[in-house]
């Protein structure tokens, strides 16, 4: 189950501050249909707590004070890193395999914390990009990838995607004021790309192989059709991005994501779980009583 409490708001961006409760979840078989899937996003969820907190000390010194926009942004990158802590925690404490790769992330961004401020701007403008792409690769594919899954790891997923959407542009304002940070860019998201894509096809496979789905060669056949059809969505988004007059406000936002989070309700502080169920078309809400919980 989920709940979120808004945090004061800019006029833009709402930071919203979600509680998961994992009691009764199996978060290393949150996807019955699909464990494929499940091992990638638990891949992701792994390296989210080292990556996010890295941007956000990245762009934090870019933003004034007054910058209302991009202190709600940092607020929104905090609660990401928050939940998928808590996600995590549960997940490490079931695999070996899930603990490695978390000691895994943590280097790899310890690494990272040695390159100069304009690199890690570049870095963080390139990692949002990134996100953005997931996020319209999992709405155009919302029934395939998450029907059958658990509703409230279904929910982490596609809250974090749908904020990443609804904030797209903020860390590329910043980052396109700054001079260094664009020389840098190339390298940059070379880097990003290695890091987060690199990370989660290691970690997916390495957890994917840890189950007992790993002799089913259907399941590997999807993970390779899903890996490409990725790839699809991301490479040209990445590939406009070198351009010196590229905007992310020129990417179209995938529809459904930016209605769920509008279903928010600050009165109650909830919002609804995700959920597949219903007879519902592709992408619909399906209602269900959003409880409230202790928020982190
Ligand atoms: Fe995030
Ligand atoms: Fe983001």
């Amino acid at each position: 189950m989920s709940a979120t409490s808004a945090l004061p708001r800019s006029d833009g961006l709402t930071a919203r501050r979600v509680a998961f409760d994992w009691s009764g979840v199996e978060v290393d078989r949150w996807h019955a249909p699909h464990p494929e899937f499940a091992a990638g996003a638990n891949a992701i969820s792994l390296l989210m707590p080292h990556a996010e907190p890295f941007v956000i000390a990245a762009v934090r010194p870019a933003a004034s004070p007054s910058d209302a926009e991009a202190r709600e942004w940092i607020r929104q990158e905090a609660a990401h890193a928050a939940a998928h802590r808590a996600f995590n925690t549960e997940l490490t404490s079931r695999s070996r395999v899930a603990r490695g790769l978390d000691r895994l992330g943590a280097w790899m961004f310890r690494r990272l914390r040695n390159r100069s401020d304009a690199f890690g701007l570049a870095f963080a403008a390139a990692f949002e990009l990134v996100a953005f792409a997931s996020a319209r690769w999992a709405e155009a594919g919302l029934q395939k990838y998450f029907r059958g899954a658990d509703e409230t790891a279904a929910t982490l997923f596609l809250w974090h995607l749908a904020e990443e959407v609804e904030h797209k542009g903020v860390v590329h304002e910043l980052f396109a004021r700054d001079a260094n940070a664009r020389r840098r860019y190339p390298m940059a998201l070379l880097v990003a790309f290695v890091a987060l894509i690199g990370f989660t096809v290691v970690g997916g496979l390495a957890l994917f192989c840890s189950s007992r789905h790993v002799w089913n060669p259907v399941r590997w056949i999807r993970l390779v059709g899903w890996g490409v059809s990725l790839a699809f969505v991301l490479l040209p988004v990445l590939a406009m991005s070198l351009s010196e007059r590229f905007d992310p406000a020129s990417l179209v936002d995938p529809p459904w994501m930016a209605a769920w989070l509008r279903e928010y309700d600050p009165v109650t502080e909830t919002m609804p779980l995700w959920t597949a169920a219903g007879g519902h078309g592709e992408g619909q809400i399906a209602k269900r009583s959003a409880r409230r919980l202790p928020s982190v």
